[in-house]
């Protein structure tokens, strides 16, 4: 039996009490889907794929529906394997979740105790935190000067309570990313014991020469964990598939505490065939090319703080103070147009939007909009 004499409160209280910290923790924000008095607005909040998904996916999810009676198959093999052989990593070696979420879930449950540490960028995916204050640790936030990730800031965060690195590269909300030569610096100034996580959900976007996310680096090591997930590029945000490739002993553990069938038999046999379809997918890549450096462009024309470059398929949109002109104010105004951004206050952002980029009507309307709101 847990001693809980130290906890009185909670065990004389008339009423069930969350374990500490749980109360403080702040619930993940999703980005908006509805606006008032909008029949059907453009969502560029959550940055989904715009072109939608592959047409082979979605086809074999519709078949799906023979199977609804069915446990899914508690190892995702169909998945594992497709996976192992497009990226040549080892099939036992992966971890499956419902999203890349739930990975940072399930490697916060097996490394963190209370008074443990994780350490992340000031402007972090908020999932890594909120898993890792349920585990009753500290979450640390190392600088992020010019909104990028600073190896050096993050490296003074780690001490000897440090589980787990978390980062995201490119970053969310940022966008913004480092070089592999920086990834490898950070590991190598690790102690052994901390496991980097690096959250690769946007990586298929970046595609500079000096980016990489980490995969090949990752087969030599013992304590790099690489994630993906089928949300964004594949466009399989509903079904919420995301994976985990791991030090077969970081595997091993995870799948322990795992819950069986955390991903659907709709959602493994549409990410399979998503993986296959590259046509699909560098269309995806294209279109944020060219409408990510066109947005980029327009709206930096506008005067306002285009943070970055981008390397994901959003950007991040800042209104200088100088301007006279608030997110906020921006926002509802984009809103009442049907055009739905992301208000960034939880992530201590409250003059910036993140914007989704949009189909070519959509990213012309929305520099249309923000032209006639700067003017107003
Ligand atoms: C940086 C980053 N990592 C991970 C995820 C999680 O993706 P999913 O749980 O859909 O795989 C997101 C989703 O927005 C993200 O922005």
């Amino acid at each position: 039996m847990p001693d809980t004499s130290d906890r009185p409160d909670r065990a004389r209280a008339s009423r069930p009490v969350p374990k500490p910290g749980i109360m403080d923790i702040h619930a993940y924000v999703p980005g908006k889907a509805a606006a008032h008095g909008v029949a059907d607005p453009v969502k560029l909040s959550a940055n989904e794929n715009i072109l939608g998904s592959s047409e082979k996916a979605r086809a074999v999810y519709a078949e799906a529906a023979s199977q609804l009676h069915i446990y899914p198959d508690s190892r995702t093999t169909i998945v594992r394997d497709a996976i192992a052989q497009h990226y040549r990593v080892e099939p036992e070696r992966l971890i499956f979740g419902c999203g890349s979420d739930e990975v940072f879930q399930l490697l916060n449950q097996t490394f963190l105790e209370p008074g443990d540490n994780i350490v992340q960028g000031e402007f972090a995916f908020a999932a890594f935190a909120i898993g890792a204050r349920a585990c009753q640790a500290e979450v640390r936030s190392a600088r992020e000067p010019g909104y990028r990730i600073d190896v050096d800031e993050v490296l003074k965060c780690v001490d000897e309570r440090t589980r787990l690195v978390f980062i995201a590269n490119p970053g969310n909300p940022t966008g913004t990313w480092i070089p592999f030569t920086e990834v490898r610096r950070l590991h190598e100034n690790l102690p052994p014991s901390v496991v980097l996580v690096l959250d690769g959900a946007y990586s298929e976007f970046a595609n500079d020469p000096a980016f990489q996310d980490g995969l090949d680096y990752a087969r030599a090591s013992e304590n790099v964990v690489v994630t993906h997930t089928f949300s964004k590029l594949h466009g399989l945000a509903a079904l919420r598939v995301g994976w985990g490739y791991a030090p077969a002993a970081i595997a091993a553990a995870v799948d322990r505490i795992r819950l069986p069938f955390n991903v659907s038999i709709p959602a493994q046999l549409a990410a399979v065939e998503a993986l296959k379809d590259v046509e699909f997918q560098q269309r995806s890549i294209a279109h944020v090319d060219q409408w990510r450096a066109w947005l980029t462009q327009q709206l930096g024309g506008l005067g306002l703080e285009v943070v970055g470059p981008s390397a994901a398929n959003f950007v991040l949109v800042g209104f200088p103070k100088t301007l006279g002109r608030t997110a906020a104010d921006a926002d509802e105004f984009l809103s009442a147009r049907g055009l739905l951004t992301r208000r960034l206050l939880n992530y201590g952002l409250p003059d910036h939007l993140r914007i989704t980029i949009g189909l070519e009507e959509h990213n012309r309307a929305l520099v249309d909009a923000l032209s006639d709101f700067m003017k107003a």
